[in-house]
């Protein structure tokens, strides 16, 4: 493998990311049971990369998992031939249910080393959140970056809550992004659950108009948002789990829609009135590059009922970096923002 597995928080599911040396057939196996890519019915070779789709429940309780790969000699169109299987053992923490930590990130525009430092001092964390502007991807080897520091700061034993943001859009290979990271099929937005918690993966698209001379009718994001509205108004949850929304770009702050990015208001406004109605405890954003509390307003750029939080700091130079710890436990959620002001930006805790 080029990088460590890959593993995406997506609906019930973990999306595992898998990019093999050479073209292989890829499986994995838990429990004594092997799992492929669905395609059909064929095992995919012909790819640089693989996703495989694993229930949940089946990982949680393994805790472990194998990663076979076969590599392709030839494969012609009778007798093709492959290597011998290769296996590759990783352990998976599944061992807190309750009491969940996670390192969040946004906004790392390509960061990675500074962003794997972040990450460093919280090994023990159960999950990592990418909340958009990875970096914008021009070709696949921009995406290998990302896929290299997911497994960098993984090492393929915990998942990861992926969304993306406006520059992650952006580039000649964006459109394949969605086979590199967890996304709903080709969608940046979806439901979620992982073990006590759950909640909704948004995607803004763009910051600015469909028509705007700097991206020359290359989307169609008013649209999509009008679709993504469907399923906000759609999505439904259990009330037992703490409920949270994702989403890189913050619609609904002033702070965010200004000037040339103030689109889209009629749409958003409709999301705005459906996540209303979801019993949020709290969204996460970024997009801003500066660390923002906004308690629940109806006089925001929209109105939310639910705090706000932008948890993701990045200096003018862009030479520094700054995420959060968060910390579930006991009904509250706990924020702690490690900033340029270090512990001076006070904690944030939200009860459920
Ligand atoms: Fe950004």
């Amino acid at each position: 493998m080029k990088f460590y597995p890959n593993i995406f928080i997506v609906k019930n599911e973990y999306h595992f990311v898998i990019i093999p040396k050479n073209n292989a057939q890829v499986s994995i196996k838990i429990d004594g049971k092997r799992y492929y890519e669905v395609n059909g019915g064929i095992i995919p070779t012909a790819d640089d990369v693989h996703k495989i789709i694993i229930p949940q429940s089946v990982l949680d309780k393994a805790g472990k998992y194998t990663v076979i790969i076969r590599d392709v000699i030839d494969k012609k169109t009778y007798f093709p031939e492959f290597k011998e299987e290769v296996e590759y053992q990783f352990d998976f923490k599944n061992d807190s249910v309750n009491n969940l930590k996670a390192y969040y990130l946004a906004d790392i525009h390509g960061m990675y080393d500074i962003a794997k430092n972040l990450v460093k001092p919280h090994n023990g964390v159960d999950f990592i959140i990418i909340n958009g502007d990875y970096g914008e991807c021009d070709k696949k080897e921009d995406i290998y970056r990302l896929n290299e520091f997911i497994g960098q700061i993984t090492l393929g034993s915990i998942p990861v809550l992926f969304v993306r943001g406006n520059h992650d859009t952006r580039g000649r290979f964006a459109e394949y992004l969605y086979k590199y990271v967890g996304m709903d099929g080709q969608k940046g937005y979806f439901k979620f659950n992982f073990r006590s918690l759950s909640g909704l993966a948004l995607d803004c698209g763009e910051d600015k108009w469909d028509s705007s001379v700097e991206y020359n009718y290359s989307n169609v994001f008013e649209d999509y948002r009008k679709q993504e509205l469907k399923f906000i108004k759609n999505a439904k949850f259990s009330k037992d789990k703490y409920l949270f929304a994702v989403s890189h770009t913050s619609f609904m702050l002033k702070n965010s829609m200004n000037g040339i990015f103030d689109i889209d208001y009629a749409t958003f406004n409709k999301w705005a009135k459906a996540l209303n109605s979801k019993g949020l405890n709290f969204m996460l954003c970024g997009h801003i590059h500066y660390f923002l509390v906004s308690p629940p307003s109806e006089a925001d750029h929209q109105p939310h009922n639910y705090p706000v939080i932008t948890g993701s700091q990045v200096s003018k130079d862009y030479k520094n970096l700054y995420g959060t710890l968060i910390e579930f436990s006991n009904g509250k959620t706990t924020f702690t923002f490690l900033g340029e002001d270090g512990e001076a930006f006070p904690k944030y805790v939200v009860n459920a």
